[in-house]
């Protein structure tokens, strides 16, 4: 049986929370394998709206077993929200169908303060973080200074660990005056009652993962934030601090490599980014505002406006070399329901001509021109629109010469944020 993977082709929000809840009925296992709570995935169904951050989105599914892989970066007081936000509205989150990896790194209340400190540009660049202490934890990871679950289990062990880690702190970070304010105490405060409620769920992710596979269970791992905010892979340094694109999963979950077998990536009908960075695509006048307002884009996570623009497929090609998808999803494709006209770009105008590669310095990124292909608007709404057929022809047109493109299927489209308002195609996407 096939394990998936699900990934953002772009840079983020395309809607990877509805695309993993839509199918994951198929799957006996949810695994998130990077990020931390920047990420925000939105799954809708009965008439409710529910905003996870960590938690994978099998968490809705009775009989599918969640993992928070030892790649994610874990805020352990916001964790317990998150959890408590979901079961409050009726949905079971048990030591049974949620696992922590013991692997898996803590954000404390430190790196959140340097994260939001570094970020205001004195001496380096302004990334527009989410300031929810990413950058930081996986800085303390690489640099062998941070606390696991496997750490906390034990209290005293815990205490220990994390007053030698203060000590380091104060003699490094003095000049940081909010953190100067904060105390070892106050960060036990913070932490202690949450980190309590979470040791129940920390386990042996590895162990369980590879039993899952002995027994033929299918996994699907989903990705957060999306390949062009890959450390490696994005467009650095506006990128994020985790291999967010499907290079990420093994590393991030502790799989071996023959694990995947497929992977999906998810894009939205158009594009968008939060933070900075460069955005070849981006329209900075009332067509950006109008697909901003139509598509309600603005950040799950800090509510932030997002920037909004054309589609872009030169990005959407290099991400799929990287990736090598089986399948493609496409998002808010109704979002374009009111436009005359929709572009895509299909190339960018360089001093020397046209060129189809994505270049990986952003000084170049930003002074390239994208080259358009248009395509008339279908200017009817697509929300009740369930099969393929159904879509007006200037809808197909416009996916067709997508998947022409990228020579990769179009096995999902998505017309709504329900769970209903979803078309599995037929032919071009397994069990539709
Ligand atoms: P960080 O991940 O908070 O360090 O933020 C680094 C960059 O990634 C910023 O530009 C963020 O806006 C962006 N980012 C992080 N998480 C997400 C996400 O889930 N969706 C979209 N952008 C994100």
């Amino acid at each position: 049986m096939a394990n998936f993977a699900i990934t953002g082709a772009q840079w983020g929000d395309e809607g990877k929370g509805k695309i993993v809840d839509v199918v994951s009925p198929q799957f006996d296992v949810v695994i998130r394998f990077q990020g931390g709570p920047n990420a925000g995935h939105s799954v809708v169904f009965g008439g409710e709206r529910f905003a996870l951050h960590v938690l994978p989105s099998g968490i809705f599914q009775k009989h599918t077993l969640n993992i928070i892989g030892n790649g994610v970066v874990v805020d352990p007081a916001s964790l317990v929200k998150e959890i408590e936000g979901v079961t409050s509205r009726g949905i079971a989150i048990t030591p049974a169908n949620l696992k922590i990896s013991e692997r898996a790194h803590i954000i404390l209340p430190y790196h959140r303060i340097i994260d939001k400190f570094r970020d205001i540009g004195e001496n380096g660049p302004v990334i527009g973080t989410t300031g929810r202490g990413i950058g930081p934890t996986y800085e303390w990871k690489a640099s062998r200074r941070g606390i696991r679950f496997c750490d906390v289990v034990d209290p005293a062990r815990f205490e220990k660990k994390l007053s030698q880690e203060w000590a380091f702190i104060k003699n490094n970070f003095s000049h940081i005056a909010e953190l100067d304010r904060l105390s070892c105490e106050q960060i036990m405060e913070e932490v202690t009652a949450p980190l309590k409620r979470l040791v129940p769920h920390v386990a042996d992710t590895i162990t369980i993962l590879a039993e899952a596979r002995a027994r033929g269970s299918r996994l699907l791992f989903e990705g957060a934030q999306a390949v062009l905010l890959d450390i490696d892979f994005g467009t650095y340094p506006y990128v994020t601090s985790s291999n967010s694109s499907a290079l990420g999963i093994h590393a991030g979950a502790g799989v071996p490599l023959n694990t995947v077998d497929q992977v999906i990536g998810i894009f939205k009908a158009y594009t968008s980014r939060v933070g900075s960075g460069p955005f070849p695509t981006e329209l900075n006048d009332s067509l950006g505002e109008a697909i901003r307002a139509a598509g309600h884009e603005f950040g799950t996570t800090t509510g932030r406006p997002r920037r909004c623009g054309w589609l872009d497929l030169v990005a959407l090609k290099y991400t799929h070399l990287l990736s090598q998808y089986s399948y493609l999803a496409i998002t808010k494709l109704d979002v374009l329901d009111e436009f005359d006209t929709i572009k895509v770009a299909t190339g960018y105008t360089t001093e020397g001509g046209t060129t189809q590669s994505f270049p990986a310095s952003c000084d170049i990124l930003e002074s390239l021109q994208p080259e358009y292909r248009e395509f008339p608007g279908w200017k009817t709404s697509l929300a009740n629109i369930r099969t393929y057929e159904e879509l007006p022809k200037q809808a197909r047109d416009y996916l067709e010469f997508i998947e022409d493109y990228m020579q990769c299927p179009i096995g999902i489209v998505s017309v709504g944020p329900d769970r209903n308002q979803t078309i599995i195609r037929p032919g071009r996407f397994p069990n539709a």
